[in-house]
């Protein structure tokens, strides 16, 4: 089945299975690798994106509900060579390790900054506690988080 949809901001069109979910679809026919594919059962984020504004698991929306839809990956955050806030914060911080869990994070810590410009560090907590990463501790998410937050 054929997929019309706008992603970062360009018109895109894809051929796609019916049972493919918008993750695949991203990943393998748009080749836009950012967004990763850790548990592909909605449990890690790694994989999470904005669609129509709203935070998501790619993994858990088939291609196919994205039609006529718009979504934003962690490809379209940064303008052109300048990198979004937050992922210059998570560089600044160390926030990296495998950087596996760290597209997802910084999509989600994007959206919560544009929500709720000053959070609390529950609500940081809150917001981020479908993220899951395996190497940093959490200590240094929490501090790039914070850096964005000063920034803003
Ligand atoms: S790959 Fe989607 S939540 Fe883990
Ligand atoms: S940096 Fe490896 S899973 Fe988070």
């Amino acid at each position: 089945m054929r997929v019309s949809l706008t992603v970062n901001g360009a018109p895109r069109v894809a051929d796609v299975w019916g049972g493919d979910s918008l993750l695949t679809m991203l990943r393998d026919t748009l080749e836009l690798p950012g967004s990763k594919n850790a548990c592909e059962q909605g449990e890690c984020g790694s994989c999470s994106v904005l669609l129509d504004g709203q935070l998501v698991c790619a993994c858990l929306v088939l291609a196919a509900q994205a039609d006529g839809h718009e979504v934003v990956t962690v490809e379209g955050l940064a303008n052109g060579n300048e990198l979004h806030p937050v992922q210059a914060t998570f560089v600044e911080a160390g926030a990296v390790q495998c950087g596996f869990c760290t597209p997802g994070l910084v999509v989600a810590v994007a959206d919560l900054l544009e929500r709720v410009p000053d959070p609390s560090e529950d609500e940081v907590r809150e917001a981020l506690s479908g993220n899951l990463c395996r190497c940093t501790g959490y200590v240094k998410i929490f501090d790039a988080v914070r850096l964005a937050q000063e920034r803003r």
